[in-house]
């Protein structure tokens, strides 16, 4: 069985091609190295000892996607290749909108030509906006609060309209909520260029002593300890989660969709501590003014993927935050040393 994986060199994709390797797929990566670098697929095939296809091409290049699924074949694509910085959705939304949506429609264009018609989409928990109570269940309303998260949104819209009009299409809506760690090995992990925006990875590089000091932005939060409350998840669990979904979309499910989360919430004060245990290090940190947009809670109920898919997060916060500094440690500069 032969998987087309678009972004498949970024964080989530490159774990997720660990695992389909590893259960036995063919596996092929399209991806324009915006974000990432090659040095984690070489470090895929390293750990899994198997081979995959690299295409370096851009999903905007229609012509370059046509030629390689007429090499390649696939019988179905998982699509993560996408932009996905919140802050900077807000300044450069022409950018997102281009490269989000238009990216995905000339996929899915290729797709609706050639087949096949079964994709797996990296969606979000940020479809839900603020939701009205915890936790959140894949019924629940739907809305976006910036750019990114409406390329998310108008691309489940996009895909729901066609499912409608062509029922051959099988189409699973993956809802992630907070991914975090690192392949056990500590050969691939989160690569943020730049100063990081997420929580995990300016926690790991304060650790690392690449940075001084974490904002943690509020305590003033409706919330056990006033911080924020995320439903972080281990990225290894995330990407078993597309593996137990493969089997369900040859199934022919017609449009489906999972929330990937754990079930339970850590605050941004948890995650500090739970991260000082895995480096034995302080992590010091100033509380600062709430961070605009901000939700104050987040959390899955995971319920219909254990039920459906026979999927649930396994890995613990301890786990997490060890595979994390783990990659951190072996890895200060990342890929590019
Ligand atoms: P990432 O940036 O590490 O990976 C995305 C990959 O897509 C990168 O390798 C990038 O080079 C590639 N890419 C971007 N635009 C492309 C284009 N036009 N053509 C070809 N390749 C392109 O991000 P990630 O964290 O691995 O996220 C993967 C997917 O999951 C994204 O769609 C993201 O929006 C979604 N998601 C991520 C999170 C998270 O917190 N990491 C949460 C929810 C959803
Ligand atoms: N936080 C800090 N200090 C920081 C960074 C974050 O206190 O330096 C806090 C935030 O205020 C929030 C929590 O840590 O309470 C988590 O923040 P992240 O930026 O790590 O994650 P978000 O939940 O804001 O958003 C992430 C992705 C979104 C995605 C969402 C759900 O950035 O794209 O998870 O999957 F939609």
């Amino acid at each position: 069985m032969k998987i087309l994986v678009t972004g498949g060199a970024g964080y989530i994709g490159s774990h997720t091609c660990v695992e389909l390797l590893q259960e036995g797929y063919d596996v092929a990566v399209l991806d324009n190295l915006s974000n990432s670098s090659k040095e984690s697929l070489i470090r895929v095939e390293k750990i899994t000892k198997k081979s995959l296809a690299f295409f370096h091409a851009d999903l905007l290049d229609t012509a370059a996607v046509t030629q390689i699924f007429s090499r390649f074949r696939p019988d179905a694509v998982i699509h993560f290749a996408g932009l996905k910085a919140v802050g900077e959705s807000v300044t450069m939304p022409l950018t997102y909108f281009h490269n989000n949506i238009t990216g995905t429609l000339n996929l899915l264009s290729v797709m609706a030509q050639s087949g096949p018609k079964n994709i797996v989409f990296s969606s979000s928990a940020t479809v839900y906006g603020d939701p009205a109570s915890l936790p959140i269940t894949e019924d629940f309303p739907l809305s976006a609060a910036n750019p990114y998260g409406r390329t998310k949104l108008m691309i489940e819209e996009i895909l729901t309209d066609l499912f409608h009009a062509d029922p051959e299409w099988n189409i699973a809506l993956l809802r992630y909520f907070n991914p975090m760690g690192a392949h056990a090995s500590g050969l691939i992990g989160e690569d943020p260029q730049g100063i990081p925006n997420n929580l995990v990875p300016f926690i790991s590089r304060v650790a690392i002593g690449s940075l001084d000091r974490l904002q943690v932005f509020g305590n003033d939060y409706d919330t056990p300890d006033g911080t924020g409350v995320r439903d972080f998840i281990h990225v290894t669990d995330l990407a078993c989660g597309h593996i137990k979904t493969l089997p369900k979309l040859f199934s022919n499910p017609g449009i489906v969709t999972y929330n990937l989360g754990t079930g339970r919430g850590y605050s941004v004060l948890e995650m500090v501590e739970g991260f000082q245990r895995a480096c034995g290090c302080s992590i010091p940190y100033d509380i600062v003014p709430r961070r605009p947009g901000d939700i104050a809670a987040c959390w899955a109920d995971p319920t219909k993927a254990k039920k459906e898919l026979g999927w649930e997060a396994v890995k613990t916060l301890d786990d997490m935050c060890k595979d994390t500094w783990n990659w951190q440690k072996n890895n200060p500069q990342g890929y590019a040393a």
